[in-house]
């Protein structure tokens, strides 16, 4: 049995792993979580795969070298799609990845009419057709990977709102089918969803993977003996995320936005790992 609090380290290319990262603490407030994120290389949106690859495979194995963890969650589904598998030939920790949740999404869908909201980048990706061919042929799924939406996301840690008339524009594929359910496929989304309920308010349910991931990690903290630590919470209180490290300047803001979220970091660190 693992005495001291397990380690989970939590990776995106900007603040969207986040709302993985408070998902993940609701489950197990008695891990410790380190974000790890690559905003010097945001938006991955828009980067060729082998840059992203190579991106999170250098900047994770950085991390590792400085901290041993238990598990490792890429909370980006633009990342995800590309490399998991050579992240897995590269540690023998546990990875967990997230794709978006076309699945629970078919369970809930009256309908039948789903919309996939996602990052240009992963509506291309053959991955994505392949779960939408083997969970959802009976549906009719509306794709829209807009450019703006993790822009935004990341602008609300300075304070600013979205805007909600482009927006609302970006959202018309979906007025349009008519969707009674959306799928959250990026981790960025769920943190707009205010806006996002604003703009589709015919939508009935709104699907994410925060939690699922949180159960993923879990099983494999359990498969460690650690899963009792990760669900006790700690005697003392302490911040949730012990550093938070982006590899371009860190956001302002993002202590105050990270506490308001209910997952305090105790130390953050822009242009990480520094020169070398
Ligand atoms: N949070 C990432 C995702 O889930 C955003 C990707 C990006 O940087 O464009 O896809």
């Amino acid at each position: 049995m693992q005495e001291q609090a397990p380690r989970v380290l939590v990776f995106d290319s900007g603040v969207g792993g986040l709302s993985v990262a408070a998902c993940i603490h609701q489950a197990l407030p008695g891990a410790e979580l380190i974000y790890l994120a690559d905003n010097a290389g945001f938006p991955y949106g828009n980067k060729p795969e082998q840059v992203v690859i190579d991106r999170c495979c250098q900047l994770i194995a950085k991390c590792l070298q400085q901290s041993a963890c238990d598990v490792i969650v890429i909370a980006c589904n633009t990342a995800s799609t590309v490399v998991l598998p050579h992240l897995r030939a590269m540690t023998d920790i546990p990875v967990v990845g997230v794709v978006p949740a076309i699945k629970p999404a078919v369970a809930c869908s009256h309908n039948r009419q789903i919309g996939l909201l996602a990052t240009p980048a992963t509506v291309r990706r053959p991955y994505l057709d392949e779960l939408i061919r083997e969970f959802a042929v009976d549906c009719e799924v509306t794709r829209v990977g807009h450019p703006g939406l993790v822009c935004w996301a990341e602008a609300l840690v300075s304070g600013s709102e979205p805007p909600q008339a482009r927006l609302d524009e970006a959202m018309a594929p979906l007025r349009h089918s008519g969707v009674d359910t959306v799928v959250l496929g990026c981790t960025h989304y769920p943190l707009l969803l205010p806006w996002l309920r604003r703009s589709l308010p015919n939508v009935r349910f709104w699907v994410e993977s925060g939690e699922a991931i949180a159960r993923r990690v879990a099983y494999w903290l359990e498969q460690a003996g650690a899963l009792s630590a990760a669900e006790t919470p700690p005697g003392q209180p302490k911040k949730v995320v012990a550093r938070a490290c982006f590899s371009g300047p860190a956001p302002e803001g993002i202590d105050v936005f990270m506490a308001e979220m209910g997952i305090p970091v105790a130390v953050v660190e822009g242009n990480w790992p520094g020169s070398e």
